[in-house]
């Protein structure tokens, strides 16, 4: 087959797929599969290279947690000087383990719990970005009863009109959950330069992701700079402007690729006329390309007049196919130089469960592996325990190094958490 999506850090050598120098089959012979496979090199080039977009513009990248959240990936990028960008407790509490410094992260999200917000304030989070004013008021009597300030954001729907692959990826349009409705923004702005224990200190968005085209940037980037003057002159001190995600990947060749230049224009000249620093939120940009899911093939089926490769990585493990009829290119580990068309199926009890469907690919065979490409971003961390089906494990790559970065998940921690002797109480005393 073509060779896509390789690039340097997913290369063949004597035929066999490695991950950077490290042949793929090594890392299935020594840590089984399904197993996740992370090339350090490409989460640096990638950080390397949207830095090097921005640079000139005073600005932070912050890296979005829920496209990846392993703690040996959350590391490599703080030490590159990444930022965090969390959405729940569990988020905060990885990135502390990982080692970034609460002023180092961003918490978002459409619906934190008081616990939550709590959990941010006592951390002295850089920014909480709020998306109603009944949090923002929550969010005031939460930090006047700690005695703390929060810095807070106003994550604004900006109401324009975004094209992603999948409806289920667009935030940023009119009647989404996501954000204070436009006609509502100045409203809560003027709140929170009113409400005690908060300092509005900036305007965030996030549109949505895998976005084609910088146009939705350009219009979002239009509303929140014409917002921060109106708040400006009400009487906000902006340190920030926040324009979120977003960034597309190539899934396959065709698929678009971030115009870097039209990009940093935009953003660029919204930190300017604002006079604040901008941060960014970039999840899938860093880490999608970063990945594969090594898998091996288990049978051959012919039904229906289809041919079928039953694989031992499923939905559980890499739901985005499923999910979102995503597109992720799938090749053997090593090639017999035969295609064939096939639908590549997990083990999992669902007829949604699939990873390819009636794809012309590399013909596979029982025991062969296989590399399910672009899964560094929201792969690992969709996964579930579905028909208690153990989670993977995730090794990174670094050269000719390799290191299992999440043991494979075993029978035993299935149960952990369930009482085999439950304790109950008695609700009619
Ligand atoms: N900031 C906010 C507020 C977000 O909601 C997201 C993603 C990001 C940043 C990062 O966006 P990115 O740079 O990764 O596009 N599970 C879906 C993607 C969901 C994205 C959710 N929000 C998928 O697998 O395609």
């Amino acid at each position: 087959m073509g060779e896509g999506v390789l690039d340097a850090a997913f290369a063949r050598r004597d035929g066999v797929l490695h991950c950077e120098d490290v042949s793929a089959e090594r890392i299935a012979r020594e840590v089984g599969t399904p197993t996740f496979v992370y090339s350090a090199r490409v989460i640096r080039e990638r950080y390397r290279r949207l830095s090097s977009a921005l640079s000139g513009i005073p600005h932070q990248l912050h890296f979005t947690l829920k496209a990846n959240s392993n703690r040996a990936v959350l590391t490599l990028l703080r030490q590159l000087g990444a930022g965090a960008d969390v959405v729940s407790g569990g988020e905060l509490f990885r990135a502390q383990q990982a080692g970034f410094a609460a002023r180092d992260i961003l918490f978002g999200g459409v619906g934190k719990n008081a616990l939550e917000l709590r959990e941010a304030v006592l951390a002295g989070v850089k920014l909480i970005n709020v998306e109603s004013l009944a949090e923002l008021e929550l969010l005031s009597s939460i930090a006047q009863e700690l005695g703390a300030t929060a810095a807070v954001g106003l994550r604004i729907n900006p109401e324009v009109l975004v094209k992603t692959p999948h409806a289920y990826i667009a935030t940023g349009a009119k009647g989404h959950k996501f954000g204070i409705p436009w006609d509502d923004a100045m409203h809560c702005a003027e709140a929170a330069l009113r409400l005690p224990g908060i300092e509005l200190a900036a305007l965030d968005m996030h549109l949505g992701s895998q976005l084609a085209t910088v146009e939705p940037y350009r219009m979002g980037a239009e509303r929140i700079a014409e917002l921060a003057a109106r708040v400006t002159r009400a009487g906000a001190q902006l340190r920030y402007v926040d324009v979120g995600g977003g960034l597309p990947v190539s899934y396959q060749s065709g698929d678009p690729e971030p115009d870097f230049e039209g990009y940093a224009a935009i953003v660029g000249a919204l930190a300017r006329e604002t006079g604040t620093e901008l941060l960014v939120e970039p999840g899938r940009f860093f880490v999608a390309a970063s990945g594969v899911l090594l898998a091996r093939v288990l049978y051959r089926k012919h039904s229906g007049g289809k041919d079928y490769a039953i694989v031992d990585a499923g939905m559980n493990d890499l739901l985005r196919p499923s999910h979102y009829d995503a597109y992720h290119q799938i090749d053997a580990v090593r090639p017999s130089g035969a295609t064939a068309r096939l639908d590549v199926v997990g083990p999992v009890c669902e007829s949604g469960d699939f990873l390819a469907l009636d794809r012309e690919m590399d013909d596979v065979s029982p025991g062969d592996l296989i590399a399910v490409h672009t899964a560094g971003a929201y792969g690992y961390v969709m996964g579930s325990t579905y028909n208690a089906r153990p989670r993977p494990a995730e090794v990174v790559v670094d050269g000719p190094k390799f290191a299992v970065v999440t043991a494979r998940e075993q029978y035993a921690d299935l149960v952990r958490l369930e009482q085999s002797d439950p304790v109950w109480s008695d609700a009619s005393c």
